[in-house]
């Protein structure tokens, strides 16, 4: 494909729930998301292919596609016996940066994240100041770490990280916590997938 350079070109990229005809895209997947963090300099919750691959298989991870081209990636976790939903992983290759493309990863997870857990609250961490824009866009308010899920398995996903939340036991972090309660939102309209 050629490279994109402005809005003018953009792209058309097509926005899929993931299955198995995905999982060839998992190197590439994971080979990005380790490209950029380090490039940004800030940590991450490293995932193994492995699991990744569980992901699409369980239906819990969103891909976007330029043709055959990887373009984008997030997927769902649940914490808390279902009772706290994080979409986590959010990755756009460089090239289709600036066009919009994170802004629609996110809000088709998040339309379909609350189809498939409409009790559940939403919740994410993050240092990076696209993702905090897009939350708050999606109706996520700042919160501190202690209203987020205390499941032990969500928080040994921060160990690849950088070790500030390690040293301050689990309470301050460089990233922002953000949580969604569909009880704050009764009027709630969810987008149809197939719209974004
Ligand atoms: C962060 C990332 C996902 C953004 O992807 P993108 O497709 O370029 O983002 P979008 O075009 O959808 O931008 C969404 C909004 O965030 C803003 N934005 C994008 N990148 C930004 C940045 N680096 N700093 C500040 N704002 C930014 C955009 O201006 C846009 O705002 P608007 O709606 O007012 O126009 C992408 O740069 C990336 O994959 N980075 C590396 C991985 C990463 O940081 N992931 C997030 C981990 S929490």
């Amino acid at each position: 494909m050629e490279e994109v350079s402005s809005p003018e070109q953009q792209p058309l990229i097509r926005i899929y729930i993931a299955g198995k005809q995905h999982i060839h895209y998992v190197e590439e997947i994971l080979d990005v998301i380790e490209e950029s963090s380090k490039a940004r300099g800030t940590g991450i919750a490293r995932r193994s292919p492995e699991y990744v691959a569980q992901k699409m298989l369980e239906g819990k991870a969103i891909i976007a596609l330029c043709g055959d081209d990887f373009a984008g990636f997030c997927y769902i976790e649940s914490w808390s016996n279902k009772e706290y939903v994080v979409n986590s992983g959010l990755i756009v290759k460089p090239k289709y940066r600036g066009f919009g493309l994170a802004k629609r990863i996110k809000m088709f997870s998040f339309a379909y994240s609350r189809r498939l857990f409409p009790k559940a609250k939403l919740f994410g961490i993050t240092s990076g100041a696209a993702v905090l824009k897009i939350n708050n866009e999606l109706g996520y308010r700042p919160v501190t770490f202690e209203q987020l899920t205390q499941d032990p398995a969500f928080w040994r996903g921060c160990q690849t990280c950088v070790n500030v939340l390690q040293r301050t036991d689990f309470k301050r972090c460089i990233c922002t916590a953000m949580l969604y309660d569909p009880a704050e939102h009764p009027n709630e309209v969810l987008e149809d997938l197939d719209k974004i």
